[in-house]
């Protein structure tokens, strides 16, 4: 008889037990950026309607902003692969595969995907008394200014840093970044006028537009959003064939048991046809993912694709973090 190692034996009998008791106690989502913006509103929308079908067990909200994501993200690699410590984040994910030259961890190794959320639009946008009034003068402005013009992101590898680099390359201006641990408290000065420009998720921009207290230019969208009928999209305003959409998965570390892995993506995939879920992604103008995109297979098809889609773009464009 093959002597069995005693986590090995551990592992075979508490594994399976451990599984089917799953969950008994609260879970944590990792989310990697602060708390206010996109990432950790989708992840609150979503976490609300899992816990439902998850026998009602609470699912708290832990914000590990930073680095581009990458710090909350190795928290999560870190942790025991037991179902209890998840993360959900967005096409960050993959481009810090390329952006962070010293990852703690191995993107491609790390994780054990539960299912993709919402791919969310994009918008351009500054502070509410900034001059121009489409984007074709915007980008006159900024280049004839003369002046340093700021824009907020979430840091080396946010989804508004990635935004901001295609846009400074496809425009040609050089705009002064300012990383901020999220796009919470880049509105905050983009709302106090501290900051000019962002290019920062419809989910987190919808609200501010509407009510006119930041100035929406475009969107990066193929289509007009519904929420959003007045502002362009960027094709429209000048930028032809712009359109940048930011993918959002539930992840867990590798080595989650698979039973607890399809217990998560159960609960995931009833979330996202849950009418309270729909209605609040439609308020910040996204969509919940499609059921066959939100399976462990279609997340991990998607993390490993936009690895090698976006390697080539972010070592021409130079910028890498460390
Ligand atoms: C990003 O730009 O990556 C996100 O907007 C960060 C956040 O959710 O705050």
């Amino acid at each position: 008889m093959r002597l069995l190692t005693l986590a090995a034996a551990v592992a075979l009998v508490t594994g399976p037990a451990a599984a089917q008791d799953y969950p008994s106690k609260t879970i944590t989502i990792v989310v990697p950026a602060a708390a206010g913006g996109p990432t950790d509103t989708i992840s609150r929308i979503t976490a609300l309607a899992m816990s439902k079908h998850l026998g009602g067990q609470q699912i708290v909200i832990e914000n590990v902003g930073g680095a581009g994501g990458t710090l909350g993200t190795a928290r999560v690699v870190r942790a025991a692969p037991d179902g209890y410590t998840l993360l959900i984040y967005h096409v960050g994910l993959s481009t810090a595969a390329t952006l962070y030259r010293n990852l703690p961890y191995d993107t491609r190794q790390a994780f054990a995907p539960i299912g993709l959320i919402t791919d969310a639009p994009m918008t351009i946008i500054a502070r509410s008394d900034f001059p121009p009034s489409n984007l074709k003068d915007f980008v006159t402005y900024i280049k004839d200014r003369g002046v340093k013009t700021t824009m907020g992101n979430a840091g080396v590898g946010s989804a508004a840093h990635l935004c901001g680099m295609l846009f400074m390359s496809e425009t040609k201006l050089n705009l002064t970044t300012v990383p901020y641990r999220g796009t919470g408290p880049v509105m905050n000065d983009l709302l106090g006028k501290q900051i000019d420009t962002s290019c920062d998720q419809a989910t987190n921009t919808t609200g501010p537009i509407l009510g006119k207290q930041v100035k929406a230019y475009a969107v990066t969208t193929k289509t007009r959003l519904k929420s959003l009928p007045d502002v362009p999209t960027a094709d429209e305003a000048g930028l032809k064939g712009f359109e940048l959409a930011v993918w959002h998965g539930l992840f867990a570390p590798k080595g989650t048991p698979p039973a607890v892995v399809q217990k998560l993506n159960a609960a995931l995939q009833a979330a996202l046809k849950d009418p309270d879920l729909v209605k609040r992604f439609n308020d910040i103008s996204t969509d919940p993912m499609s059921q066959d995109r939100a399976t462990p297979a279609a997340a991990e098809r998607t993390l490993l694709s936009e690895i090698d889609r976006w390697a080539p773009i972010i070592k021409a464009a130079g910028q890498y973090a460390d």
